[in-house]
């Protein structure tokens, strides 16, 4: 039988997350960031999110939002073939400005007072880290990762 060809409108999915965030604040904005981007789901690590107004669109009735205990629960869950990324400044890192995107990634971020701990950053199959020396803060700085997928992307996006 011969195969039917197809154009799927998108390759790929992401997810993104904050790891014991602090500030619901910051967790709800990059929420609401990550589902006005395409993200196909967005998730805690260590610490379970309380909704906040700031994810004014309730990103979490829209798409999944996942808990995870710990790095290793987050590892063990990972869908298949996709690469784990550290969002962090790091003598390790990639500049975003180089970075591609895999088609399938999972982006995790620091929370506002310690940033991502050294077993995480190891990992983490790649870390990327935004332009300058400081830190910014941690929901500006999801947005402009994902915003820089969506740049880097020809992805469709939700409405
Ligand atoms: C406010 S920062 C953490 C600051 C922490 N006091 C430190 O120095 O590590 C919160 C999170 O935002 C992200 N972040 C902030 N600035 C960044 C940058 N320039 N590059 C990559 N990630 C950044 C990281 O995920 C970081 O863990």
């Amino acid at each position: 039988m011969a195969r039917i060809q197809r154009d799927y409108p998108n390759n790929g999915f992401y997810g993104i997350g904050i790891m014991h965030g602090k500030h619901d604040h910051n967790i709800g904005t990059l929420w609401r960031s990550a589902y006005i981007m395409g993200a196909s789901f967005i998730f805690t690590l260590g610490r379970a999110y309380k909704q906040q107004t700031s994810d004014v669109v309730n990103a979490w009735t829209r798409i999944p939002l996942y808990h995870y205990e710990n790095i290793d629960d987050l590892k063990e869950h990972l869908p298949y073939s996709t690469r784990l990324i550290a969002v962090e400044l790091d003598e390790q890192s990639i500049s975003l400005a180089t970075f591609k995107h895999p088609d399938r990634a999972i982006y995790i971020l620091g929370n506002e007072k310690n940033g991502l701990p050294e077993p995480v950053l190891a990992a983490c199959h790649e870390i990327v880290q935004l332009p300058g020396s400081f830190s910014l803060n941690v929901a500006v700085a999801g947005s402009i990762v994902l915003y820089d997928r969506v740049a880097k992307s020809e992805r469709t996006l939700p409405g």
